[in-house]
């Protein structure tokens, strides 16, 4: 109890010093600073900043657990955000906990863990992706979705990838071919469309060691498999096969040009 104290008294500390700083840009000089922070707005992680002083906290879907029904069931949503999703966020407030004060200053919003995420520890790195990567998923998809994309984001795909189905098989063979758990993404890197992969909970935005995917998320799609186990059983493909009847094209196509 006195940990949580010291943690909470020190993230309003930090809060109220940089409340101007935080919900604007100035804390972040970056490209990256500006994509994250565009995504900070669709996922309303400004309300996020605030919450996250008593801790980060599980959003509510924008649709029923049996919305995305019969292409995604409702067994699996439920378990999906109340089980797992609702597990990232726990552990997070709990890996948070035990950082030290140097650490738990960038920990007031997701933005800043990813921004210096090589510091962070292992439990930070999966429990804050997994946070996010939920978050953005459940607002890229819809009851009565699917359908093709709109806009200056068609427009890209189409330019980029030839047509929407070549677009579709490069997005489908990305998720098919990450082993084990992780995500596809597509994303803006250079101003460019990128189609790629993460293993386990990391993300395009978060500041890594190495070669791996970057860039501002457009598209994402879960492949562990806890998000199509219980109906599809080890048949991911047809888990990818469904997801295109879920999508959410304005939220992407939003998500582009932001
Ligand atoms: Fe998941």
């Amino acid at each position: 109890m006195e940990n949580n104290n010291t943690r909470r008294n020190f993230l309003k500390q930090t809060a109220i010093l940089s409340t101007g700083t935080i919900i604007g840009s100035s804390l972040f000089n970056s490209a990256f600073a500006a994509e994250t922070n565009s995504i900070a707005d669709g996922l309303n992680v400004e309300e996020e900043k605030v919450s996250a002083v008593d801790g980060y906290t599980l959003p509510n879907l924008a649709y029923a657990y049996d919305g995305l029904e019969p292409h995604i069931d409702k067994a699996t949503m439920e378990i999906h955000h109340k089980k797992h999703h609702q597990g990232y966020v726990t552990n997070l407030n709990k890996a948070i906990e035990t950082l030290d004060k140097k650490l738990m200053e960038h920990t007031d919003t997701l933005e800043h863990i990813f921004e210096k995420m090589s510091k962070f520890p292992e439990a930070v790195r999966n429990n804050s992706g997994g946070h996010y990567n939920h978050s953005l998923f459940w607002t890229l998809m819809k009851p009565k979705g699917g359908g093709n994309p709109k806009g200056n984001l068609a427009a890209a795909i189409m330019s980029t990838f030839g047509s929407f189905d070549e677009f579709k098989k490069q997005f489908s063979d990305a998720s098919m071919k990450r082993f084990g758990s992780g995500w596809a993404w597509l994303v803006v890197q250079d101003g460019k469309l990128v189609i790629g992969s993460t293993a386990n909970q990391d993300n395009p935005l978060m500041r890594l060691r190495g070669k791996g995917l970057r860039g501002k998320p457009v598209l994402a799609l879960d492949v562990w498999e806890h998000a199509y186990y219980l109906k599809n059983q080890n048949r991911r493909a047809d888990y990818v096969s469904s997801f295109w009847n879920v999508v959410d094209w304005d939220k992407a196509e939003s998500l582009f040009n932001s």
